[in-house]
């Protein structure tokens, strides 16, 4: 029961509480009563972190410099190898002082963007399904989430042309995500272009998600954002180091763009946070001066069957019966001990679907299906 002191803010009343924060509870629980979860929810690479970059963090601590107040922009050597990677991977140029700002991985970005350029009342476009901090941060901010349908028959791809006119003049942001969580797909070439110039009509930000963008198989390539013509003056894009190179628990990442989105990002950031812990920036550099190839090699031991995506690490397939994704899911864990996301936890737009995430063991995936098989009788 709350008190006059704990009572909820409204603005909190609005957020439904995290998903994965209950599920990962739920599951605790469950493994606390001895039931063997196999956990096939959150996109947590099971692999361990590149005993290269552990080493540099390791060396790092012993260095009583990096145990003090980090820099709020992040170290200018950090901000130099983004850009570096920037540079080799999608040959997009990027001034490091003013173009990039790393991140505590970023959720954080995503959930604090709204704060720098949405006012209350002011629309911002999110897919959906999507990630839900596109619409948990916008509702912090005061924001109206106007959602973009993300239908199988257009390719997961939201109908830009479809967004009414009275909305997108009120639209502050936009956010896109691809390679896309949680349906797997991805952008075909021209997409982020024609949203470039959509956002650029109409005054809005345009905010790219992209931390799936080195999880590709068969050849893809993900575009960025930024290498769309105009991006920079309208665009902002954000990665992580999490997926890419298997630090969901390190904490870090980055926002590149135009520089004004990056300093009003900025300004909120040195207001609530104090930066990233030191010795996490020095193993974030050893992460980026990794070679390409090691991608290469983690990729393919990700490689599945059917159906294969091109790009991340999920699965997003129809629920069986009436398609009641909650319902499903429960009865997965239950019956089966098998953990996954039910659509609805992306928005209305993913009921009837449900998300695998393929970061487990294969025996682990093996055993999840066999169970699965057997509850379906
Ligand atoms: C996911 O599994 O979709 C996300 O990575 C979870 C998260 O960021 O909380």
């Amino acid at each position: 029961m709350s008190t006059a002191r704990s009572r909820a803010a409204t603005r909190l009343g609005r957020i439904p509480p995290y998903f994965f924060a209950e599920m990962r509870a739920r599951v605790a629980r469950l493994r606390g009563e001895g039931v063997d979860v196999a956990g096939l929810d959150v996109g947590d690479p099971d692999l361990p972190t590149p005993p290269e970059i552990v080493a540099r963090a390791v060396s790092a601590l012993h260095d009583p410099r990096n145990l003090r107040y980090p820099s709020y922009g992040g170290l200018a050597e950090l901000r130099a190898a983004m850009a570096g990677w920037y540079r080799r991977r999608f040959g997009v140029e990027l001034d490091p002082d003013t173009q990039v700002l790393p991140l505590l991985g970023s959720k954080d970005g995503i959930a604090h963007l709204p704060l720098a350029v949405v006012d209350p009342g002011d629309v911002v476009l999110v897919p959906d399904p999507g990630y839900a901090v596109y619409t948990s941060g916008a509702l912090m901010a005061g924001g109206e989430p106007h959602p973009m349908r993300l239908r199988p028959e257009r390719g997961f791809l939201p109908d830009l042309g479809a967004v009414p006119d009275a909305v997108a003049a009120r639209a502050r942001l936009l956010w896109l995500n691809y390679p896309n969580n949680p349906t797997a797909a991805v952008a075909p070439p021209g997409f982020l272009d024609a949203a470039v110039a959509f956002c650029a009509e109409h005054g809005i930000l345009l905010a790219h998600d992209a931390p799936y963008s080195e999880i590709t198989f068969d050849g893809y390539r993900a575009p960025s954002l930024l290498q769309s013509p105009g991006a920079l003056e309208v665009g902002i894009e954000f990665h992580s180091l999490s997926k890419t190179y298997n630090m969901t628990g390190w904490r870090v990442g980055m926002a590149v763009g135009g520089a004004e989105a990056i300093a009003l990002l900025g300004q909120v950031k040195s207001n609530v946070d104090s930066g990233i812990f030191t010795v996490v920036q020095r193993a974030a550099l050893a992460a980026l001066e990794e070679p390409a190839e090691a991608l290469t090699a983690r990729n393919a031991l990700l490689g599945i069957d059917v159906p294969r995506p091109r790009a991340t690490f999920y699965l997003w397939a129809p629920v069986p019966g009436d398609g009641d994704s909650r319902a499903f899911a429960t009865r997965l864990l239950e019956d089966a001990a098998v953990s996954v996301t039910p659509g609805i936890a992306f928005g209305p737009g993913g009921e009837g679907f449900f998300r695998v995430s393929l970061t487990a063991p294969d025996d682990r995936i093996d055993e999840a299906c066999r169970r699965i098989r057997a509850l379906a009788g």
